[in-house]
């Protein structure tokens, strides 16, 4: 399903959207992109705020942004930053929500692959949908 065509589109794709990130006080910017099992890629940044703890990371935007219009399979997500930086723990977590085989890719700021896991690595022992039944 992730051919090495689908990965490179999406970390362009992620690079790209990075550019949009608002992040003034930071100035950590990042880049999101994630890829449907539909085959869309639905792009995100990190929004910052005023108020910090009304921030939101890029890999939210994105995941939010395909969930509002319907989607719920997920392949992979490829995250820029200028460093290659891991999701952080609040991202896994709503990622998980619609599946642990989602892949995410992590990259620096000269498309360097830095990590790349499937979220059940990244986020082990999740609490997930089914702990609710
Ligand atoms: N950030 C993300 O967008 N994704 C992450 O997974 C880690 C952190 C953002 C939030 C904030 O705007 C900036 O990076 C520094 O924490």
């Amino acid at each position: 399903m992730l051919n090495e065509a689908l990965r490179t589109k999406l970390i362009e794709a992620a690079m790209q959207a990075r550019d949009w990130a608002y992040a003034p006080y930071s100035h950590y910017r990042v880049g999101a992109a994630l890829l449907t099992a539909s085959g869309k890629i639905y792009e995100g940044v990190n929004i910052e705020n005023a108020a910090f703890s009304a921030t939101v990371c890029a890999e939210r935007v994105a995941i939010f942004k395909a969930v509002s219009e319907g989607e719920r399979d997920f392949v992979a997500i490829a995250v820029a930053t200028r460093d290659g930086g891991a999701p952080c723990g609040v991202c896994r977590q709503v990622m998980s929500e619609f599946g642990q085989q989602t892949i995410v890719l992590m990259v620096d700021d000269s498309a360097r692959l830095v990590g790349e896991a499937p979220l059940a690595e990244l986020l082990p022992g999740a609490f997930l949908p089914g702990n609710l039944e």
